[in-house]
Parts: structure tokens; sequence; C-alpha cells
């Protein structure tokens, strides 16, 4: 899923450091860091399904992801290619099981968390910005100031 990512959308690679100069495929495909984040993905998929009648708690979970998105430096315009990925693996694997309904069903739930990732992405940027104080030329200094 997260090869297909990267074949489809080599762009992607630069937010995980570690692949920005693999050219070869191949090599990611074999690459644990790369199966561990398609691991995590699954696993997040799976606490979501497991909270579609908590909503306010799978708000949160996603939130968060999102803020943590932020700081990884993963930004939003990636992750909606996720949810087609995730498609596109699993499709083939159900053959005749997969129907209309049952993609549009998967595609909800990627829009649904995908919407509240970044919304905790463009929160935490929010933050990291309003916490940052430019120093400012115009600010007077101490010595001029004394009477
Ligand atoms: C539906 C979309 C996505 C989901 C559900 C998702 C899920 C996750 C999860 C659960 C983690 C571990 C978070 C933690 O432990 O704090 C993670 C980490 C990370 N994600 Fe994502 N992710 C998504 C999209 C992306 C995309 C598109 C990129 C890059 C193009 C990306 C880059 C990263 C990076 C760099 C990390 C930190 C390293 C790691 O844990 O592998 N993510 N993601």
């Amino acid at each position: 899923m997260m090869k297909r990512l990267f074949e489809t959308h080599p762009e992607c690679k630069d937010v995980f450091f570690l692949f920005r100069d693999v050219e070869d495929l191949e090599r990611l495909r074999t690459s644990k860091e790369l199966r561990a984040h398609g691991l995590r993905v699954m696993s997040f998929i799976e606490k979501s399904v497991a909270r579609l009648d908590q909503l306010e708690r799978l708000d949160e979970l996603a939130l968060d992801l999102g803020r943590g998105h932020y700081r990884y430096n993963a930004p939003p315009k990636y992750y909606g290619y996720v949810g087609v990925e995730f498609i596109r693996a699993v499709q083939p694997i159900l053959k005749e099981k997969w129907t209309d309904e049952l993609e549009e069903a998967w595609k909800a739930l990627f829009l649904y968390v995908t919407r509240i990732m970044k919304k905790g992405y463009w929160e935490e940027e929010r933050n990291q910005h309003t916490n940052f104080v430019e120093p400012s030329k115009d600010k007077p200094e101490r010595k001029h100031t004394r009477i």
C-alpha cells in the first residue's frame, strides 16, 4: 500500500526523510520503516472501525494523529492518497465479495478520518506559529528606555 503510494506520488518520499534518496522502489517494498508505517495505518483504521459508535472518541484520536503528522512534517495534501491505495490493495483480495457499497463505506471512513487529521494538523501548525514570538526590530531596547 505505501509502496504504491510512493509509485503514484513520488513526492511523498520526501516526508520519510530516510527514503528521500531511495530511487529503487523495489528496495522500498522491503523497508522496515515503510512496513511499520503501513501497519500503523492499518492498526489505526482498525481502531477507527471499532470506535464508529463512539465518534467523539474517534475524533479525539484522529485529531491527535493529525497533530502528530504536523510534527512528522507529513502535510495533509498526501492523506487522501492513503485511502485510495488501501482500496486498491484490499479489493483484489476480496474479489467478488467486493461491492460498491463496501467501497463507498471505506471511502467514507478514510474521508472522515483524514478530514479530522487535517484539522489537527492545521491546529498544531497554528499553535506552533502563535507560540513563536519573532524578535521585533522595533522593540525598544532597555538602554534607550531608561529615564
Ligand atoms: C490516512 C492517512 C494516514 C494514517 C491513518 C496514518 C497513520 C499513522 C500512525 C498511526 C502513525 C504512528 C503515530 C504515532 O505513533 O504517533 C503514523 C506516523 C507517521 N506517518 Fe502517517 N498516516 C497517514 C498518512 C501519512 C502520509 C501520507 C505520510 C507521508 C507521506 C505519513 C507519514 C508519517 C510519518 C513520517 C510518521 C512517523 C514515523 C512512523 O511512525 O512511521 N503518514 N502515521
